[in-house]
């Protein structure tokens, strides 16, 4: 199998980290092209895949192709391999706001197309990714994709029109998530904890509790109650996010989120 990319950036790296480090698929299966040529040198460097500065010679030789560059570049990029993508590869794009149709209409012909939606903690082979197919891909060639996929994390299949929900719950909540844990952090420092045990601490706390909510499948607010005592700390703390407006910082953050990503 050979993959390509094109664009090695902070997404496509994660995503060939991931594939390598599980054995989906070795560094020399790989080539990947960029225009920045500090970019090509880093990702042959630290993966130790092939690299090219054509995106052309890429669209030709992979078998999967993942468009990683940015939203504004897909039509440069589409525009100049198109001629040379046939029908037997499978194009995968990762792109906000960037549709089945839109991206089929800028090949201008049947393609075989999966649009997906990736996040960064694909770097530590926990990311979540979203995926849907256009008519052209058949259940195992999608099969396939997925499994590249789940090289870095999970993966699930989503109706399209939930694509760009996907960007604001996990495309991009990273951000969110370290943003909370650097506020908790500093917070700590504030109260006397030296600042790198402060990161540990209130990222561990982040994590284990992810964990409870997959694991336990009990209901967010109920682990939520488990631990607030009757009169004690945590309702105190509880009490000042409601008063600040946490929840619906995060809602009208999400939405504007969204309707961003239905924009691109
Ligand atoms: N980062 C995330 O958390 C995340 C999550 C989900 C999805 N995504 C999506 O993943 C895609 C890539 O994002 P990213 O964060 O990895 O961006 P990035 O770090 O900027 O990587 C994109 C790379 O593509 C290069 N590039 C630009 N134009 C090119 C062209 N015409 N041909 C070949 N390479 C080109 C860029 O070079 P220059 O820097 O020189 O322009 C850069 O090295 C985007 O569509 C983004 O929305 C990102």
């Amino acid at each position: 199998m050979k993959l390509g990319f094109i664009g090695c950036g902070n997404m496509a790296t994660a995503m060939m980290k991931g594939i390598i480090g599980n054995g989906i698929a070795s560094p020399e299966e790989i080539i990947g092209s960029d225009v920045s040529e500090a970019g090509l040198l880093k990702a042959k460097d630290t993966l130790g895949i092939q690299v090219t500065g054509d995106n052309r010679e890429v669209a030709s030789a992979a078998e999967i192709l993942v468009l990683s560059v940015k939203p504004q570049f897909y039509e440069t990029v589409i525009d100049g391999i198109k001629d040379v993508v046939t029908k037997e590869q499978v194009i995968v794009t990762i792109a906000p706001g960037k549709t089945l149709q839109w991206v089929e209409e800028r090949f201008g012909r049947p393609i075989r197309l999966v649009r997906t939606m990736p996040n960064t903690p694909a770097l530590v082979g926990e990311g979540i990714t979203a995926a849907c197919r256009n008519e052209n891909v058949d259940d195992d060639t999608l099969s396939e994709v997925l499994r590249i996929l789940r090289g870095f994390g999970k993966c699930e299949v989503v109706p399209e029109h939930l694509m760009d929900v996907v960007v604001s719950v996990s495309g991009s909540s990273p951000a969110y998530v370290f943003m909370f844990i650097e506020a908790m952090a500093d917070a700590a420092v504030a109260d006397g904890m030296p600042r790198a045990q402060a990161y540990e601490f209130a990222a561990q706390a982040v994590y284990g509790s992810a964990k409870m909510v997959l694991e336990t499948g009990k209901h967010p607010a109920e682990l939520k109650d488990m631990v607030c005592s009757p009169a004690g700390t945590t309702i105190e703390a509880v009490r000042v996010l409601e008063e600040k407006g946490m929840r619906s910082a995060v809602f009208e953050a999400m939405k504007a989120c969204t309707a961003k990503a239905r924009g691109l």
